[in-house]
This record gives C-alpha cells, structure tokens and sequence, in this order.
C-alpha cells in the first residue's frame, strides 16, 4: 500500500497545455501602454543612444509609427513631448501649440479609439530640469500646481483621454481634477503617479527626454527608495483626491510596494516599466547573456503577479510581437 509521504507538484506542470491551464497570471496586449517621444522639428527620427530600439519622432513621421503600434494590437500610447525651446517656468508644457498637444491632435484624429495618455510634467520643458518652478533655490509646490493645472487643461482640450501627472507635488491630483472638471473635462481621468521614487533607474530616460536636473536632485518630491509606509500615504492621498489610476514607479525594484498599493484600493494599478530597467535587459540581451524574449516576459508577469493590472513599458511592441507569434504558431 502506498503511502503519500509528499506533494507531487510536478502533476500540474507536465505538459505546455497543462501549465498553460493552470497558470495564474497572463500577459495580454491590453495590458500594455507604450511611451513615445515626439520633438519638433521634420522628418527627423532618431534613436535614443542608451534606450536601443525607442525612438525620437517628429510629427510627419509619428503616423507611421502608430500605425505599427495599433495594427501590432496596442491600444493605449503615452506620450512624451521634448520641445526646442525651455524657460524658468516651462511655457512649452501648457502651450497650445505645444510640441505634446499637437501630437495629440494629431494622433487622436488618425486614431480615434487609440488611448492616448498625456504625461503632465514640467521637467522637459524647464530649462533647470525640475518637475516645478523655482524660488529661492528650492521647488516650490503650490505655484508649480497651477502650471501643471494648465498643462493638464491644455493636453486634455487637445484630445488626450487620460492625464498622468508624474511631478509629484503635493495635491496635484485635487489640483488637476478640479482644473479638469471647471475646465468641462470632468470626463477624463487621472492616472497618477502617485508612488514614484527617487530612482537611479531613470537615468536613460532623462537622455531621452533632455530632463536632467541643471542642479541638485529630485529628492525633495521624488520618495525615498527605502521607505514603504511613506508609498501607503501617498498611494491614499492621490485615492482621496481622486486618482482613477495608481502608476507605481519604477517596478522591478518596487514589487513589494506594488503588492501593498493593489491591496490598498480598488484602482487600477500601472507598473512604470521604466527606462534604466529596459536598458539593463537590452545591453544583457546585446551581449548574448540573457535571453531577451524570455527575461522581458518573465519580468512583466511578474509585476502582473505583484498587483499590476496595466503596464508601461519600452518593451510594448516587443511583447506585442511575442504574443501575435505566439497565437500564430498556437501556443498562446
Ligand atoms: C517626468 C518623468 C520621468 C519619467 C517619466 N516621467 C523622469 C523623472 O522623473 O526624472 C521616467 C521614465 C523612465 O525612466 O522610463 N517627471
């Protein structure tokens, strides 16, 4: 007579079919949101040296660009202005004619139902590189809200479906959700960055988006990488302002947090698949040291499996590709 001395958890993982059947988090195309660039400027499409594969675009080359996109089956975009001309206060970040807000225009009457996300910032478009306008030396918060407002105000008049306003003064959410709704968009939501971290991790982006503070640091409004209990209170406020999305940022080094925030609230949550983290894998994948395909899925299902309901990441297309090949040969 055979005795059960052990748990045979190898039962459920013997065949493609069978893992497939059990498996607890999938990646899908919906999940996915895909960051864009877009300077001034003609016909001009340029690589980002330290993010290989993620472009910069002008306006008469971008349509190509969502074509692709939209046909691979992405359905959300967010976009990045990086615009010629920076001042003190960021003028070009609420500007009407605004680098972002006529590629929102544009992108939103070729492609209606395409998701178009506005990330709300002023650190592209200030010539020190800070998130808000300064005095005396430091960030000021409460004059900084009001150009963000404006910016908010200008990306949604401009078509944008969603605002993410990722500065991380304190009350931009109140702030934008009350400039959105007298301004007539009390319809478009807020997906805020409303846990981001003082992150190393961000350093390529900053390359991208020519955004590296002129001086000093983001560490007096971005959070201490340390602490979780300060992501609790501000996961809270931005619910109480009135966030319709959470965006935890970065991911790979905050699952944990990810975790916490997803048990938190009942908002959809966004893991910031941020820049430092898609480079890592491309010059490791460049090197033949780690399988690209393999690492950059197992990375994104696990900030599924961590709480993310949707993920911003470089590697969109990537996956998106991976997925349609996948349903191609069956083995989705
Ligand atoms: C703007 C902004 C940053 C990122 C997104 N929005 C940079 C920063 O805070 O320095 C980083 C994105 C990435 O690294 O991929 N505030």
């Amino acid at each position: 007579m055979s005795q059960q001395a052990f748990n045979r958890h190898r039962r459920l993982r013997g065949s493609h079919s069978m893992r497939n059947l059990v498996r607890e988090t999938k990646l899908s195309k919906e999940d996915l949101i895909y960051p864009l660039f877009v300077v001034e400027g003609q016909n001009y499409k340029k690589e980002v040296p330290s993010m290989p594969g993620v472009f910069h675009y002008s306006l008469d080359l971008l349509d190509d660009e969502i074509d692709k996109i939209v046909s691979l089956g992405i359905e959300s975009i967010i976009l990045f202005g990086v615009p010629k001309h920076k001042d003190d206060v960021g003028t070009q970040a609420y500007a009407e004619e605004g680098i972002v807000q006529q590629a929102i225009r544009q992108v939103k009457a070729n492609h209606p139902h395409l998701v178009v996300i506005a990330d709300t910032c002023l650190c592209q478009y200030t010539d020190h590189g800070h998130c808000g306008v300064i005095q005396d030396g430091t960030i000021e918060n409460d004059q900084s809200l009001s150009l963000l407002v404006k910016t908010a105000v200008s990306q949604a008049r401009a078509g944008a479906d969603v605002i993410a306003p990722s500065n991380m003064m304190d009350g931009f959410v109140a702030s934008i959700r009350h400039g959105l709704d007298e301004a007539g968009f009390s319809n478009t939501p807020i997906m805020s960055y409303a846990v981001k971290y003082a992150s190393a991790f961000y350093g390529p982006f900053r390359d991208a988006a020519h955004s590296t503070p002129q001086f000093g640091d983001r560490k007096t409004y971005q959070m201490d990488p340390a602490n979780r209990m300060e992501a609790l209170r501000e996961a809270r406020s931005d619910i109480q302002e009135g966030a319709d999305f959470l965006i935890v940022k970065p991911a790979l080094s905050y699952l944990d947090i990810m975790r916490d925030v997803k048990n938190e609230s009942l908002l959809p949550v966004v893991a910031y698949n941020v820049s430092g983290e898609y480079s890592m894998i491309k010059a490791a994948a460049a090197n033949g040291w780690v399988d690209e395909k393999e690492t950059v899925q197992e990375k994104l299902t696990s900030m599924k499996r961590a709480g993310a309901d949707l993920i911003i990441t470089y590697f969109a297309k990537d996956v998106a590709n991976w997925i349609n090949e996948d349903i191609e040969r069956g083995r989705h």
